[in-house]
């Protein structure tokens, strides 16, 4: 282990103390101390319930709670904070849209586009949304090394389109899509695009200008942030003109019996009270990214996963899904073991200490378009280092011996 890997992974309290190895990163990270004292000290110094009150803690709530705000619209390079709203989780984010912009602007015979490698979060909102309007889901499937091709998306826009939504990291294939130019194609054709930056934002630089997307989402936890507190960017005029999704405290300008008049973006969209703890944690937890830096981040992941996957290419029993090229694995790596199930792969690996996921990965489409049922996934945090990669390596190799397969 380097003194560089030493220095990251000594502020993860969970690796320091626990002895298993954690290769399940896409799902969910550790937590670095920076985030559980910024967490604490914001329980222990300013909770009050923000926005609602007039005396001091109730302020300092209030500030703790926006400097969050502003630290996300940074962070993915939004226009202005209000673009930012605080949800759960990515899912949440995607279910509002759908809620609040889908069943209002989509209609009979329109169509959303679906990409086939979407997380169910960012497809059943829209069979949702089609479902209730009488619109189509039309699916985008990937090529067979998990690449999207531009040309199929331009033979399935139509007239009749009126959103794509598509994740800009799979958290299967682990592939980098171009949303620039689905951007470009969306808006030509005049729909609007949802992009989902689930297991982008935490890996690599994202800019939503520069992607030039409508909606954006993720989720904190897997960018070392608590659990509890997503994100939606979306452009203003869209949000603006955005019924709510929920509905309660805090999200009005005026109630009376007979008339309600809503608060203005983002504070429409954000009813009841808030989770200002989780915001003051992912404000930590984008600190802490920014002070590594994306560039650190992305070269060690990349380095970690280029090493297991030519590894992985050696074994001759072991097929990786999507692209033939480590390069194209932004730190996940789902694969099969010829012979057994994933289940039983994980639960070796389980029994020599190391976390890895096993099924469908909530990416059901993806997997029976690839002609399978599940897999088996590894995917990278930036506290991970070669020899544990190289332990995942050596238990991969045995698990066939371990069930009986010569
Ligand atoms: C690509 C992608 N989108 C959406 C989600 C849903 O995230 P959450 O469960 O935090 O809502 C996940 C979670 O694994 C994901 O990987």
């Amino acid at each position: 282990m380097t003194t560089a890997d030493q220095r990251i992974r000594e502020q993860f309290p969970l690796i320091n103390t626990n002895s298993a190895i954690y290769l399940d990163n896409a799902a969910t990270t550790q937590k670095p101390q920076c985030v559980l004292d910024a967490v604490n000290d914001y329980y222990v110094n300013h909770n009050a319930n923000p926005m609602r009150g007039l005396y001091d803690l109730s302020m300092e709530a209030t500030a703790a709670y926006e400097d969050a705000r502003s630290a996300v619209c940074e962070l993915i390079g939004a226009e202005r904070p209000e673009e930012i709203v605080f949800t759960r989780n990515a899912s949440e984010s995607l279910n509002l849209i759908a809620y609040s912009y889908g069943l209002h602007n989509i209609k009979a015979d329109d169509e959303i586009i679906v990409s086939v490698a979407e997380h169910h979060s960012n497809f059943l909102p829209w069979k949702n949304v089609a479902d209730h309007t009488g619109a189509k889901v039309v699916y985008w499937d990937c090529e067979p090394d998990g690449s999207f091709d531009l040309n199929t998306l331009h033979g399935l826009i139509n007239e009749h389109t009126r959103l794509i939504a598509i994740t800009q990291v799979s958290n299967v294939l682990g592939r980098v899509n171009d949303i620039r130019a689905v951007s470009d194609m969306a808006h030509n054709a005049g729909a609007i695009i949802v992009c989902d930056g689930s297991q982008s934002v935490p890996h690599m630089k994202t800019d939503v200008k520069e992607l030039d997307v409508d909606f954006f989402v993720f989720s904190g936890h897997k960018m070392y942030a608590p659990m509890g507190i997503g994100v939606l960017y979306g452009r203003y005029k869209l949000l603006d003109k955005m019924p709510p999704f929920l509905y309660g405290g805090e999200m009005i300008e005026s109630v009376t019996k007979e008339r309600v008049t809503y608060a203005e973006v983002p504070h429409k969209f954000e009813a009841g009270t808030v989770n200002a703890g989780g915001a003051v944690g992912l404000a930590a937890a984008i600190g802490f990214v920014k002070d590594l830096g994306y560039p650190l981040i992305e070269q060690r992941e990349k380095e970690l996963t280029k090493h297991t996957f030519d590894a992985m290419k050696e074994m001759k029993y072991i097929s990786i899904i999507g692209a033939e090229r480590a390069e194209d694995h932004m730190g996940i790596i789902a694969f099969k073991v010829e012979g057994v199930h994933p289940h039983d792969v994980t639960a070796i690996f389980s029994d020599e200490g190391i976390c890895v996921r096993a099924g469908h990965h909530c990416a059901q489409p993806l997997h029976k378009h690839i002609g399978i049922m599940s897999s088996t996934r590894v995917s990278f945090g930036v506290y991970n280092t070669f020899e544990e990669a190289d332990r995942f390596l050596e238990v991969l190799a045995g698990i066939r011996g371990r069930m009986g397969i010569h």
